[in-house]
């Protein structure tokens, strides 16, 4: 079976689309949902993910303001920011770009987000109510894949889902959602890491295969079920020396042979990469729509 392949990049301007005609009403009430996003130090990707972001807000009529800071900042000085945006009203949504610098304690400063205002849905208040079945925010490329799902009609109740991965940002969250007893949920769900014995053979049970452990093309066709879906959210740069740039993006998935077994597959680049940013403009609209509402 050739797999179809999942559009990422179109359901996300879908999205966008949509977001963009709720912020004009917002607009229209005198509300324009602001993104504040904090960056420090100067580690290429994050710059990328940042500007990314601000750009796309740009695009669809949001205010963005990005707190660029040296990777010296101390705890203190992270504190001051991230207390000031809580306090400002025309901020619907802060987010502290991960990785943050050694010296700098990353959870003791996500705890001081407002939970409400935490569109990266990664506050311990978030986290622990998405295991409850009820946030205030989820974290954005779990959610961003569930949407995806959504999108396509692949319905992942009473399927079998293995998730590759148990990150705090993607597998756990993401393991979480699934097994909540809602709609498009309501999964069996086996998460796989590092120190998971038999893996290949868990794989190849899977209906649902979600890679998100960061190893360039680690998922071989062998290890997919003939008619699975594959989803994957790596992104991993492997050295290309034919390319101009001298690299090129992979997933976690060897696409050219899973494609060959699975029913629906997610490329990379193009897949759930970019759903991060759709559903994280979508959690700051909604956060908008709170304060227009008075609920936030
Ligand atoms: N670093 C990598 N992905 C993310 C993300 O989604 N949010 C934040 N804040 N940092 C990240």
């Amino acid at each position: 079976m050739a797999a179809k392949i999942i559009d990422g990049k179109k359901v996300s301007d879908d999205i966008k689309a949509e977001l963009k005609i709720k912020i004009e009403s917002l607009r229209a009430e005198g509300i324009i949902p602001g993104l504040a996003a904090v960056l420090v130090g100067n580690n290429p990707a994050s710059e990328t993910y940042v500007n990314s972001k601000a750009r796309a807000c740009e695009k669809i009529g949001m205010y963005s303001e990005v707190f660029r800071r040296d990777a010296s900042i101390n705890h203190e000085e992270l504190v001051e920011i991230v207390l000031g945006l809580n306090k400002r009203n025309d901020i619907d949504g802060i987010l502290v770009q991960s990785p943050l610098p050694k010296h700098i304690d990353e959870l003791a400063v996500t705890v001081l987000i407002d939970p409400k205002k935490d569109v990266d849905g990664f506050h311990p208040y978030n986290v622990g109510m998405l295991l409850l079945g009820q946030p205030i925010f989820q974290s954005c490329t779990p959610y961003g894949i569930v949407e995806l799902m959504k999108r396509y009609n692949i319905d992942p109740s009473g399927k079998e889902v293995v998730i590759l991965g148990r990150s705090n940002i993607v597998g756990k969250p993401l393991a979480a959602m699934l097994i909540q007893k809602q709609k498009g949920a309501n999964a069996t769900v086996t998460v796989c890491h590092s120190n998971t014995g038999n893996l290949r053979e868990i794989c190849r049970r899977a209906d649902i295969l979600i890679a998100a452990m960061g190893q360039a093309e680690f998922v071989k066709g062998d290890m997919v079920k003939e008619g699975a879906v594959v989803i994957d959210v790596g992104i991993n740069r492997v050295v290309d020396s034919t390319l101009e740039k001298g690299y090129k993006l992979v997933g976690d998935v060897a696409f050219e042979e899973c494609k060959l077994k699975a029913s629906y597959i997610t490329p990379v680049p193009g897949g759930v990469g970019p759903m991060t940013i759709a559903m994280l403009l979508s959690n700051t609209v909604i956060s908008a729509e709170r304060r227009l509402h008075k609920s936030r």
